[in-house]
């Protein structure tokens, strides 16, 4: 079965990164996962979580932290450059940045693939392959505006973890769960158990 890759990067909210690696496991999906550098900072300072860096004690770790079973897991080191990932050969069905920092989305935008998750991000673009990319900052400045932009144009799909109030939402579960199926449905993948908003409440 094709995988998705799934980017986390050290921007803030990976919980969001976490929440999709832990969908699509529920759903016996395939997923590449790779954590940024920044990704390992921002989880240690934002959560004080330490997330090991070694690839199969790291799909231990997530199996374990989210608690799931099913699905294939393989976790990448962020400088890997020799996974076949990096590589257009290896067919996915898409990948999927989340949260998307601006020092990535500045990378990417220039071709500067310094790390995998860059460098795999190059290869979906130039093979015509699903690319959505979720950028966390605010406010914007013109440079990330025009970044967004350039990728935008050249094939990326732009989807901002940005929720909804009209879905009623009660908890940060909510939120992000309304943020994570909106990037599913952008890439087209049919998932279930999770909550879809269908419509206003009657009242
Ligand atoms: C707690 C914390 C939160 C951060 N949040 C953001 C953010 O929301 N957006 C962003 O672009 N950078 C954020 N940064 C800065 C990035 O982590 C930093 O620019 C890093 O070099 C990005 O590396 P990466 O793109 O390789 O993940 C944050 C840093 C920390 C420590």
């Amino acid at each position: 079965m094709k995988s998705i890759v799934i980017a986390i990067t050290g921007a803030s909210a990976m919980q969001l990164g976490e929440r999709s690696v832990q969908i699509l496991l529920e759903n016996n999906k395939t997923v590449d996962l790779i954590l940024s550098k920044g990704a390992y900072q921002v989880a240690k300072s934002e959560r004080n979580i330490n997330i090991p860096a070694e690839p199969n004690t790291q799909a231990e770790f997530w199996r374990n932290k989210l608690n799931i079973n099913s699905g294939k897991l393989t976790c990448y080191r962020w400088n890997d450059h020799s996974a076949s990932i990096a590589s257009g050969s290896h067919k996915t069905k898409g990948m999927v940045i989340v949260p998307c920092s601006m020092g990535t989305l500045g990378r990417i935008a220039s071709g500067f693939s310094l790390d995998l998750i860059e460098r795999c991000a190059d290869v979906h673009l130039k093979e015509n392959r699903p690319l959505i990319i979720s950028p966390r900052e605010s406010p914007f400045n013109l440079i990330h505006i025009e970044n967004l932009s350039r990728l935008a144009k050249a094939g990326a799909l732009i989807v901002p973890p940005i929720p909804a109030w009209y879905t009623d939402p009660k908890t940060i579960d909510d939120l992000i769960d309304f943020i994570v199926v909106r990037i599913f449905d952008s890439l087209g993948e049919d998932l279930n158990n999770i909550k879809r908003w269908d419509g206003p409440n009657k009242l």
